[in-house]
């Protein structure tokens, strides 16, 4: 399955979950997780993301290996979302930010 990573951390633009086939977004108060039990492999939200926070789970950037057991763990406790809403107003400011998953909020 893919995976959302920590640059999605307030930023959550939400692009990804308009092309997923299989409606497998999940959405928290500042982040999105992908279902791994859902997720098909399509690639096709890899780049919809504008801040390149989605990866195959075997290609997670190096250190964020824990993001592949915090989707599986947040899917089952988030509700999906379809349908794109607008990021945060200050998304633009917390991309590329070191150190965001402390600010994960659940
Ligand atoms: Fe959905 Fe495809 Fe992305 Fe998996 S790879 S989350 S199926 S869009
Ligand atoms: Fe997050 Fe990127 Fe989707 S910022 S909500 S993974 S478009």
């Amino acid at each position: 399955p893919f995976v959302v990573t920590e640059n999605c951390i307030k930023c959550k633009h939400t692009d990804c979950v308009e092309v997923c086939p299989v409606d497998c977004f999940h959405e928290g108060p500042n982040f999105l997780v992908i279902d791994p039990d859902e997720c098909i492999d399509c690639t096709l939200c890899e780049p919809e993301c504008p801040v390149n926070a989605i990866f195959p789970e075997d290609d997670v950037p190096a250190g964020q290996e824990g993001f592949v057991a915090l989707n599986a763990e947040l899917a089952k406790a988030w509700p999906v979302l379809t349908v794109r809403k607008d990021p945060p107003a200050d998304a633009a400011e917390w991309d590329g930010k070191p150190d965001k998953l402390k600010l994960l909020e659940r």
